[in-house]
């Protein structure tokens, strides 16, 4: 048996940021523009802190401004969704990103809907959502990881017409909208989570399983079809026998290696996808702002 391929998101990603750099320095050039993300930052998370340097650092290196807001754990309400305002309102930023989780005190759903939708580049904004939802991809904002997901399996699969895909969870930031773009890529789609029934039985008839729970190792080999594609949207921190510690999966990668014919590594898969299709989705902003056509990011 021959073991999977790895799908190297860390490459791909890298890649797609250089394209992403390219565009920037196009539209600067023709127009005098350069793309504006705002990143904001609530309380002290330390895993939502590197997340945030790393965006503010890549932003950068491909030739958008990145501004970044920190607020203390205590805010209130008002006091973000003024600053949202401000961003809102603010012609040089083009994308606003609001790090989640935020602190209990504050509704994540008023702050998320306060922002305007053709600046919602993590695509969370109910509008965004519809129009993901409708087919309206020309007008929506994608959510970023579903979007670095999509990707990767296009690249590795070429068209993803009439196959059976398997998305494990059902959250906003994730399966939903994972599931609604391989539905528009004409994918026969089955989301499984917490309450379904039989798990194994559905992944094993799939071509593609999307693995996005969030429990470390979930995903065993004998769920998956020969030769199937597997993407591991995982990013669990576990605490070893022996005391070291070490980030892995949703997707069981030692022995599903041997049964899958793809997958993507934890770390080096989705990770790097996410940030780069954040990046993408500010230019794609930046460049409707302005009444252009934006990039293609499919093609290379
Ligand atoms: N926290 C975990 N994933 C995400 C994401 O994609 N966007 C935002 N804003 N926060 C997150």
């Amino acid at each position: 048996m021959t073991e999977a391929s790895i799908i190297d998101g860390k490459a791909y990603a890298e890649r797609l940021r250089a394209r992403i750099a390219l565009k920037t320095a196009d539209l600067r050039a023709a127009t005098g523009i350069v793309p504006g993300l705002a990143v904001v930052l609530v309380g002290e998370d330390p895993a939502s802190q590197v997340y945030v340097r790393t965006k503010s650092r890549q932003a950068e290196a491909a030739g958008i401004r990145a501004f970044d807001h920190k607020l203390p754990a205590s805010v209130t309400d008002e006091h973000l969704l003024a600053l949202i305002a401000t961003l809102n309102a603010d012609p040089t930023v083009h994308g606003i990103l609001v790090q989640l989780p935020l602190p209990r005190q504050i509704s994540a759903d008023k702050v998320l809907r306060a922002v305007d939708p053709t600046k919602d580049v993590d695509g969370f904004h109910p509008t965004n959502v519809g129009y993901l939802a409708t087919g309206q991809r020309d007008m929506a904002m994608v959510p970023c990881t579903p979007l670095g997901c999509l990707l990767l399996l296009e690249d590795r699969l070429g068209s993803l017409s009439g196959l059976d895909a398997v998305v494990i969870g059902r959250s906003n930031i994730v399966g939903k909208p994972m599931a609604q773009l391989l539905l528009q890529a004409d994918a026969t789609v089955t989301v499984v989570h917490s309450r379904t029934r039989a798990i194994a039985e559905h992944c094993r008839r799939a071509d593609i399983v999307v693995a996005a729970l969030g429990r470390p190792g979930f995903v065993k080999a004998d769920w998956i079809k020969p030769g199937a594609t597997v993407i591991d949207v995982g990013i669990n921190r576990i605490v070893r026998a022996d005391g070291t510690s070490g980030i892995v999966g949703d997707v069981d990668a030692g022995s599903v290696r041997a049964v899958a014919g793809a997958m993507t590594p934890v770390p080096g898969g989705v990770g790097p996808m996410t940030i780069a299709c954040l990046l993408a989705n500010t230019v794609t902003a930046a460049f409707r702002a302005r009444g252009l056509e934006p990039p293609d990011w499919r093609k290379d």
